[in-house]
């Protein structure tokens, strides 16, 4: 297909996302060990943004696996916008606010107020007011606008698509996102949450029509339930909705947006920033960050630091990266190529049910771990631990400074960001933090 291409990290696999759903990789097998996660890839530099358009689906269409699809299947430009706008329209129905550029600024006073050096400047992209209160959503609208665009061009692909349950696993944010997206294109959705999910969370969820599965992790079960769960019902026909790379790969294309967007702002800006601080469950959010900066910012020389923050409570991704250091021959390329072949020898399950006050972030397993991998070791940044401690300061100064009511989770790449740079006394600072998610008390 001419601008883009899917080819899977781990195998090097191409899919054809006429002809396959660009979600799982066709080789992936339980056990071979290889880390398959299909990525869409441009095949010509990014197109530039259409300004008139402030749903970032529409703004960046052209760089969309669904808009070149679209096109591949004799649908046009105005079609591909009208189902956008639907889709939007549909949303906005059911969640009060459709897709929007999401505010990204520097954050007055939040440095000092944290005892850093007043000059560190911290850019906050706000999260908070996206569809359903993070930006989950954002992943799930990717993947739905390529189902409607097979469905709209009656593709093949399309014939039997409706008779498949959306199944999505996740701890809050993601299932509320993905029941937004499947009430609005009125697709029926089967939602796997661990028992201790948010109750207003459950609330929403059920009101949303989203069939739950709380699901209870067994004694001396390795893994997450709600995972085990979710790929149960993929294997009984269901519809992998969710926000894993493994899983889903197309859903780290609509979180791009993220990185396109800070990427505009700060061309607009005739800025560049050296840092960013990003918290990582899953690892969907953080890679697809980075990729969206990389893709955003092409023109500039350097991409920003990558530095990934988890809990104490669980931080496999950490692990992984310090596994990975040790082995480093000192090409990374070579080292990266290794380290797909050889998943479970970097990313190991956690051991131990994890607790946190930033709950959304304890997934048992990184499943986009080696974006990450890479994006550190090729960015010299680093995974980051945040204690507890830090992460109820960093909500606390964030929401007293910025007044965004945003959850632990949603601050926890501040709390990393504060540890590290009154750590490292890092001095010459312009740093991007993501208030990712609203709190819901
Ligand atoms: C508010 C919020 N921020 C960040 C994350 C982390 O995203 P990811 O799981 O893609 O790493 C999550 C995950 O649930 C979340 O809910």
């Amino acid at each position: 297909m001419r601008g883009v291409r899917v080819a899977c990290s781990g195998c090097g696999a191409t899919v054809d996302p006429v002809e396959t759903l660009p979600f799982r990789c066709p080789n992936a097998a339980d056990g071979d060990g290889i880390d398959h996660v299909l990525a869409r890839r441009l095949t010509e530099p990014p197109a530039p943004p259409d300004r008139d358009g402030d749903n970032p689906f529409l703004r960046y269409r052209r760089r969309l696996l669904a808009y070149h699809l679209a096109l591949k299947l004799g649908l046009d430009d105005d079609d591909f916008c009208a189902i956008v706008a639907d889709l939007d329209a549909s949303i906005a129905k059911v969640d009060g606010r459709g897709f929007r550029v999401t505010p990204f600024a520097p954050a007055d006073g939040l440095a000092a107020a944290a005892g850093l050096p007043s000059e560190t400047e911290i850019w906050v992209k706000d999260e908070t007011g996206n569809v359903s209160g993070s930006h989950k959503a954002r992943h799930l609208m990717g993947v739905m606008t390529y189902l409607r665009v097979l469905e709209s061009a009656g593709a093949p692909l399309a014939s039997g698509l409706r008779d498949r349950r959306l199944a999505i696993s996740s701890c809050g944010n993601a299932a509320l996102a993905a029941a937004v997206v499947a009430r609005a294109a009125n697709w029926p959705i089967d939602v796997f949450i661990p028992p201790d999910a948010e109750p207003a969370v459950t609330r929403r969820l059920e009101r949303l029509g989203a069939n739950l599965n709380v699901m209870h992790r067994q004694p001396g079960q390795a893994g997450d339930p709600c995972y085990l769960g979710f790929r149960q019902a993929v294997a009984a026909g269901g519809l992998p909705f969710g926000v894993m790379g493994n899983e889903v790969g197309l859903a780290l294309e609509g979180g791009y947006t993220l990185g396109w967007e800070m990427a505009e702002a700060l061309a607009d800006a005739e800025l560049s920033v050296n840092l960013l601080a990003v918290q990582v469950g899953g690892g969907a959010l953080g890679s697809a960050c980075h990729q969206g900066l990389r893709e955003g910012l092409s023109a500039s020389p350097r991409l920003p630091r990558l530095f990934t923050v988890q809990t104490m409570g669980a931080h496999p991704l950490k692990l992984a990266f310090d596994r990975f250091k040790a082995e480093r021959s000192g090409n990374l390329e070579d080292d990266l190529a290794r380290a797909a072949q050889a998943r479970a020898r970097f990313m190991r399950p956690w051991p131990d049910e994890p607790k946190s006050v930033a709950h959304g972030i304890l997934d048992d397993e990184t499943y986009d771990w080696l974006a990450l991998v890479e994006g550190m070791a090729a960015t010299e940044g680093d995974a980051l631990i945040a204690s507890e401690e830090e992460l109820r300061e960093a909500n606390r100064v964030a929401r007293e400074t910025t007044g965004v009511r945003a959850s632990h989770t949603g601050t926890a790449g501040l709390a990393g960001l504060l540890g590290y740079l009154r750590r490292s006394r890092t001095h010459d600072v312009r740093a991007i933090v993501l208030f990712t998610g609203i709190a819901r008390d």
